[in-house]
């Protein structure tokens, strides 16, 4: 049985003319809604191995109704993004870590693994044939999800002995219909999202599912996401759309950049992973993964000490916070009050590297 598929398979249907869909215009992108012309495809099953790549028309999927993905949630998906640069290129952002992680999540989900670079080479080819989908404007990109599923048609509950890896693509602006404006968090600790031995750290359809009757408790509070808890102490985790990250005045002239470690409960993002190597290159402040807790960025904020709060995420880029509600508590956090906040700092360097205004190894042509 192959163990990987191979990009030199791939095969390739285009749409006819009459497939072809309009394109929205930039002002109408909402995230995720509009999708391109064409598609990946590639089966699996437990006997062949992997079959060959198939890029078709954008269609609908047909399943058995019993395929385990319906039913035990057997599922991962990656988010990354093409973005044209303003030499009119068009670049992957370190497609290499969300191919590590897919794998990852494809052993821990009973799913199978692949060769990351064969996959980078048949999303390029699917890029580069609906290159015109890649929005002509800044603040915007194509969004790439590679998904996953165990699609065998039967109802035990045991790993699946047929599966399909798909990409589909869509332009995307913000994600947040609030721009990059601060977003408010709720922070409610009867909430919990990840736990010590589960799979918080994985990109699982299973982890998201379940936070959206709280993400409503949210918006029914005017908030615009959920910032998970954990634990007695109130340690916080992640926002579920994003990583979270916290910039601290330690006195003395010491500022520390916070982030949760790798413990397990927490999405290893690659923006995260990418803000963390430019911080420790800039040698500017203190960069720790380390536990905090909601006592600690209370006190900090009571004492001025708190600076700043914002998300990373290859969905929100670099999404200031600007406030967490907590229990009784409206924490307000300065994060955009500064003359040169680190969220901005942060912004411009990665979206100069994803846009080409400055070459980097992590940008890789289509
Ligand atoms: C991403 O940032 O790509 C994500 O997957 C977050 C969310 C849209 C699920």
């Amino acid at each position: 049985s192959q163990s990987s598929f191979k990009a030199a398979d791939l095969q390739i249907e285009f749409c006819t003319p009459d497939q072809l869909k309009k394109k929205p215009s930039v002002s109408d992108l909402v995230f995720g809604k509009h999708f391109t012309d064409h598609m990946l495809e590639i089966h699996w099953d437990a006997t062949s191995g992997w079959g060959q790549p198939r890029i078709t028309p954008f269609h609908d999927l047909r399943m058995h109704p019993a395929a385990k993905v319906l039913h035990y949630s057997v599922e991962l998906f990656e988010g990354m993004k093409a973005f044209r640069g303003i030499d009119d290129e068009i670049r992957l952002f370190r497609p290499d870590k969300n191919m590590e992680r897919m794998n990852r999540t494809a052993a821990r989900s009973s799913l199978p693994t692949f060769e990351g670079t064969e996959l980078i080479e048949v999303l390029k080819k699917l890029v580069s044939i609906d290159q015109e989908w890649v929005p002509h404007a800044e603040s915007s990109s194509l969004y790439l999800r590679p998904t996953l599923i165990g699609t065998e048609p039967t109802l035990g509950v045991q790993q699946p002995k047929e599966a399909l890896l798909f990409i589909i693509m869509s332009p995307v602006g913000p994600y947040f219909s609030s721009g990059f404006k601060p977003v408010s968090l709720l922070a409610d600790p009867q909430f919990v999202r990840a736990w010590p031995g589960g799979c918080g750290m994985m990109k699982m359809g299973s982890n998201y599912g379940p936070t959206l009757a709280i993400q409503k408790v949210a918006e029914n509070k005017g908030l615009q996401q959920v910032l998970w808890l954990f634990g007695p102490d109130h340690r916080i985790t992640e926002v579920g759309a994003m990583n979270l990250m916290v910039f601290l005045d330690k006195g003395n002239g010491e500022k520390e950049l916070v982030t949760p470690p790798l413990d397990g409960l927490i999405l290893p993002g690659v923006t995260r992973d990418s803000l963390l190597g430019l911080a420790r290159e800039w040698n500017e402040f203190t960069v720790s993964e380390r536990d905090i807790t909601m006592a600690e960025i209370i006190s900090a904020e009571q004492q001025g000490k708190l600076l700043e709060i914002f998300g990373a995420g290859t969905a929100a880029v670099v999404t200031p916070v600007g406030e967490i509600h907590y229990g009784d508590k409206i924490i307000k956090i300065p994060t955009m009050d500064h003359e040169k906040p680190l969220n901005q700092k942060f912004f411009k360097t990665i979206t100069d590297i994803q846009y080409g205004r400055v070459q980097h190894s992590w940008s890789i042509p289509i």
